[in-house]
């Protein structure tokens, strides 16, 4: 697998990767999910390829605090081959690279397949509890 940064003609691949990886809600409109990243350090929207199809994706941001990653997806024809844990390891980098002390993600309750991903790439709970504000109602009833 190639890791490198997102380019505009990977949107629909991109798309589809996620809707067969199943991260897509009703709430966050993908097309819009990518145009809004593609304005905040886009060079760490991660997009893994074989023989120059994309595959897998990743997105990464550093606030100045901690780094997040959103819309982790291997292709399901391509998991289970080390691919995750590669595009996790080359996010980690990215992040150390810019000072980042600490990487942040967000796994939905319940998700126990992702969780064990997490835990053998050396992820833990936090004691926190996870609040949220929209700011820009994205959907009319928001
Ligand atoms: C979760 C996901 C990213 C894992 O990617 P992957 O390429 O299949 O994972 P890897 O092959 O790199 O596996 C890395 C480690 O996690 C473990 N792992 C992967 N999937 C697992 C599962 N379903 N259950 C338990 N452990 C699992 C592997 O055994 C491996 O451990 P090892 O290196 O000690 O053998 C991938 O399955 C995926 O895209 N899922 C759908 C989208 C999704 O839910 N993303 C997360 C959003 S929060």
């Amino acid at each position: 697998m190639l890791i490198r940064s997102f380019r505009e003609e990977d949107t629909e691949a991109i798309v589809a990767l996620w809707q067969a990886c199943g991260l897509t809600r009703p709430w966050n409109d993908p097309y819009r999910d990518i145009a809004r990243k593609l304005t905040a350090q886009p060079e760490l929207f991660l997009v893994g390829e074989v023989s120059g199809v994309p595959m897998a994706s990743a997105m990464v941001g550093f606030d100045g605090h901690r780094g997040w990653v959103y819309y982790v997806a291997i292709d399901p024809a391509h998991q289970g081959k080390g691919c995750g844990r590669m595009l996790m390891a080359h996010a980690e980098q990215l992040l150390i690279e810019r000072g980042c002390p600490k990487i942040n993600l967000l796994v939905r309750a319940g998700n126990d397949v992702v969780i064990d991903f997490y835990n053998k790439l050396g992820y833990a709970p936090d004691a926190v509890v996870s609040l949220g504000k929209r700011l820009i109602p994205d959907l009319p009833d928001q």
